[in-house]
């Protein structure tokens, strides 16, 4: 029941809605075809210069014809000196001496897992050693050799080392693909691609027909799409014999991956690693005579998304370290410990800790490298802040400060593979992407902060969050030996020596820990049958109640059908690597002519909250939230009115006044402005939008607060709660878990009575009593044109919503208007 107020579907609504679909079919038809970009990923992971519409005998010639021109091409790059230079380097891998045995190896068996530390020459070798051999015993026209990396700067780096070894440019016999972004062409027999090319290409290509070894690479780090596309590949071995599958993997946990397929054979490569001294938090504090601050700062961007670890994987670490902030509870801890905490307080490590680490190295040890491991992008530029200011460090002509992170333009990333000149010493600051995926050379200091962001998914209360949490002893080990490629290292561990013996042996593979949405989408376009059946095939099946979880929200989105069929807005969604909800709130905004809006938001809801926390100024900070979101009643207006403000006062060179006055962190804004340009292209390579008209021209309704309110709705359904009078005030339910309150830190909390019956929210957090976090006020109509599927209710006078729970009285015309509305909607994007 409710107490809604009666619905008369206003003409001015409707109309524009009407309006909106039928402008937008004319702009579908006009953009794919005046679209001109090219759609790298379109192309088939295999290909040749030659085609087989040739008659079948000179088909044949042509292709040996092909084959010896590789191996020409092969000999001649191999006899310049450049070439001749790498060998001497290569020779000197530990994985060159097990050459011979790794080609036998894959000559006899089907799949093959090969281990090695980090370094030994795995990703840039055995791919290699293939290639070279292939194209030796002219093969080379039938080979096509694809290596799986689970980021995009890997591949590109790893593609990038292995021309320059073969004394070939990039994009001839060795290339790359990502999204977005491809540098290959019909010579290249070795194509590097991330995980995620590799799954949607199997939509076109389900047995990978062409391809004839596949390499994937960083298993160990339990991926969700490693995990998935093992899965899949134990499926298709049987339908292709002739395929080669080899795993690669940095740790010793091998035999997991070789049970899994069936006992299949496992190649150690023994790696030369020089001894590294450990030092941790109460020597470090000793050696540099730091006095911990635990105050904070007044950029504290994480602290407002700090929550409870889910309790599902509660375990003493992470239960000790839970609320250092809330309540001072560490102070019943011993010494070390309680140190940590402090080097920790609020979620946030102490940077002059970090910062006088690494002074302490530049001015008393020896030369070399240091890598210091960070949790996220926040914390590398505002160590590079500090290092700028730092009167001995700041001396940009003896220290190289480059930071390393996973959303840096690919270019910048690039800048760490070059050598810095011999009189600097190199600073990479990093997150756990340079764990192992990426080495890099004379590293002699690590500098190890103990934690690494990484998500958690909590089924029972639905909660999905991506903090910094403590790292794993197999990750610690791993970042350990960063430090001892070229001599004996020093790993300096900013966390006490207790708190390294509590830590979990392994990390929980990824599947198991984060919501399984974007998968069991990926299940469907992949045709892979009943997604609970397949899942339950995985090396680790994600808990049961997980994976129900998801499968209603796909259908509660519209995503999925009854049948757990993909409806044509399921279709467009498998094709954006993005939280369905988001992509839903993408695609609804492009529709309906408020992309730029959409943007902003959706980039916020991916990342996170622009506005800051000062602990000691709320007040002030939440008068200026409130001023931004003016009488909308919405978090969401407020942070999309603040970003248009900084962009404004960036143009204006106000930028740091205008961030320090209004609370905001201009980090977070930056790359939020960054994510709006990659969904961009995201939108533009799915067909939706023509990027080089930009964003501007999806945005007829970029100012109208209502169609931005229906579209904010349309992406976070089904995150919706009643606004009930009660008196003088408004309490709020939600149908999971009935009452609930507004979070303090919302424009919301405090407003007595709301205009609107009903809000639409971001996430709940459960603490102390179960809050809404950024919230607006929305409208019946928006619910009614943007929510769910519709039924009319039992009693037969009304609609229902959300099987039962949300109820307005409107007559049964109105349904079916709606359902109208919303087939023609359908039927555009079955179109698209
Ligand atoms: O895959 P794994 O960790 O076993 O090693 P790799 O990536 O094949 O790297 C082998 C060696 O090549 C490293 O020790 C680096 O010295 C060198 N390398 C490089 O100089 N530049 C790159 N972009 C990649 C590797
Ligand atoms: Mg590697």
């Amino acid at each position: 029941g409710s107490t809604q107020n009666e619905i008369k579907m206003s003409t001015e609504t409707e109309r524009r809605v009407v309006n909106l679909l039928a402008r937008s079919k004319d702009t579908s038809t006009q953009s794919s075809s005046t679209s001109t970009f090219t759609r790298a990923e379109k192309q088939p992971l295999s290909s040749m210069p030659i085609s087989r519409s040739e008659s079948s005998s000179s088909f044949d010639t042509m292709k040996e014809k092909f084959s010896s021109e590789l191996r020409e091409l092969q000999n001649s790059k191999k006899a310049s000196l450049s070439a001749k230079a790498m060998l001497a380097f290569r020779e000197k891998l530990p994985a060159y001496k097990l050459k011979d045995e790794f080609l036998k190896a894959v000559a006899d068996n089907q799949v093959l897992v090969v281990s090695g530390e980090t370094g030994c020459g795995k990703t840039t070798q055995l791919p290699q050693f293939i290639l070279e051999q292939e194209i030796e015993h002219l093969r080379g026209a039938d080979c096509s050799i694809i290596c799986t990396q689970p980021r995009r700067i890997s591949a590109i780096s790893v593609a990038a080392r292995i021309a320059s070894e073969r004394g070939e440019s990039l994009g001839e016999t060795v290339g790359y693909q990502i999204r977005l972004e491809a540098k290959r062409s019909e010579r290249t027999r070795l194509l590097f691609c991330t995980t995620g090319v590799l799954l949607r290409r199997l939509v076109q290509e389900p047995d990978l027909a062409g391809v004839s070894h596949l390499l994937v690479d960083e298993i160990h780090e339990r991926g969700i799409n490693e995990d998935f596309l093992i899965i899949i590949l134990r499926d298709l071995l049987p339908r292709r014999p002739d395929l080669r599958l080899i795993l690669m993997s940095a740790t010793l946990n091998a035999d997991l991956f070789s049970r899994y397929f069936g006992n299949a054979p496992v190649i150690h490569i023994p790696g030369f690693t020089f001894p590294v001294a450990e030092l941790f938090l109460e020597d470090i504090l000793e050696k540099t005579r730091y006095k911990i601050k635990p105050e904070f700062d007044n950029y504290q961007g994480n602290s407002r998304r700090r929550r409870r670890q889910p309790s599902a994987k509660s375990d003493p670490l992470t239960e000790m370290f839970e609320d250092v902030d809330v309540d001072i509870q560490y102070k019943n801890y011993s010494l070390p410990t309680r140190q940590s905490l402090e080097a920790w307080a609020g979620g946030q490590l102490d940077l002059g800790l970090v910062e006088a680490t690494i002074e302490h190295i530049c001015r008393h040890e020896g030369d070399g490298a240091i890598l210091v491991f960070l949790t996220g992008w926040d914390e590398i530029s505002k160590l590079l802040e500090k290092i700028k200011v730092n009167t001995y460090l700041g001396n940009s002509s003896k220290f190289l400060v480059l930071p390393l992170h996973g959303s840096m333009p690919t270019v910048n990333q690039r800048e760490i593979f070059d050598r810095p000149p011999s009189n600097m010493r190199q600073i990479v600051l990093a997150t756990n992407i340079a764990e192992s995926s990426i080495t890099i050379d004379d590293v002699v200091y690590v500098i190890d902060c103990g934690k690494a962001k990484e998500t958690s998914y909590d089924a029972l209360n639905k909660l999905a969050c991506l903090l910094p949490s403590w790292i794993s002893k197999a990750s610690a080990h791993q970042r350990r030996g960063r430090a001892g490629r070229v001599q004996p290292g020093e790993c300096y561990r900013l966390y006490p020596k207790v708190l390294h013996d509590a830590m979990p042996q392994y990390q929980l593979p990824e599947i198991l820990r984060t919501p399984l949405q974007e998968l069991c989408l990926n299940i469907k376009s992949l045709q892979l049958g009943a997604i609970a059946a397949f899942l339950a095939k995985a090396l680790q099946p994600p808990d049961p109640l997980s994976v129900k979880n998801a499968i209603e929200i796909l259908k509660t989105i519209g995503a999925l059908d009854d049948t757990e069929e993909l409806t044509a807005l399921g279709r467009h969604l498998c094709k954006l690597p993005l939280d369905p909800n988001i992509g839903k709130m993408l695609l609804m905004g492009s529709i309906f002519q408020c992309l730029d809006p959409a943007l902003t938001i959706a980039a916020a809801l991916a990342h996170r909250d622009p506005f800051v926390l000062p602990i000691n100024r709320k007040e002030e900070a939440d008068a200026v939230k409130r001023s931004f979101a003016g009488d909308s009643c919405s978090d969401h207006i407020a942070l999309l009115k603040a970003f248009e403000a900084w962009k404004g006062a960036k143009r204006s060179g106000r930028e740091r006044a205008f961030c320090w006055e209004n609370f905001l962190s201009p980090i977070t804004l930056q790359m939020m402005d960054d994510m709006r340009n990659q969904f961009l292209d995201l939108l533009s390579d799915i067909g939706f939008v023509n990027k080089s008209k930009g964003a501007k021209a999806y945005n007829h309704y970029g100012d109208d607060m209502e169609m931005i309110c229906a579209v904010l709705c349309a992406g976070l359904y089904p995150n919706v709660i009643q606004c009930k009078r009660r008196g003088k005030r408004t309490a709020f339910y939600s149908k999971d878990v009935g009452k609930v309150d507004i979070h303090p830190s919302s424009v919301n909390a405090g407003v007595h009575l709301f205009p609107l019956p009903y809000m639409i929210y971001s996430d709940k957090v459960k603490t102390s009593s179960i809050y809404i976090r950024d919230s607006t006020n929305i409208s019946d109509y928006a619910l009614l044109l943007f929510g769910g599927s519709l039924m009319p209710s039992k009693s037969g006078e009304g609609i229902e919503m959300l099987g039962g729970y949300l109820h307005f009285s409107a007559p049964v015309s109105t349904l079916h208007l709606i359902q109208r509305l919303r087939g023609e909607l359908d039927k555009l994007l079955q179109r698209k």
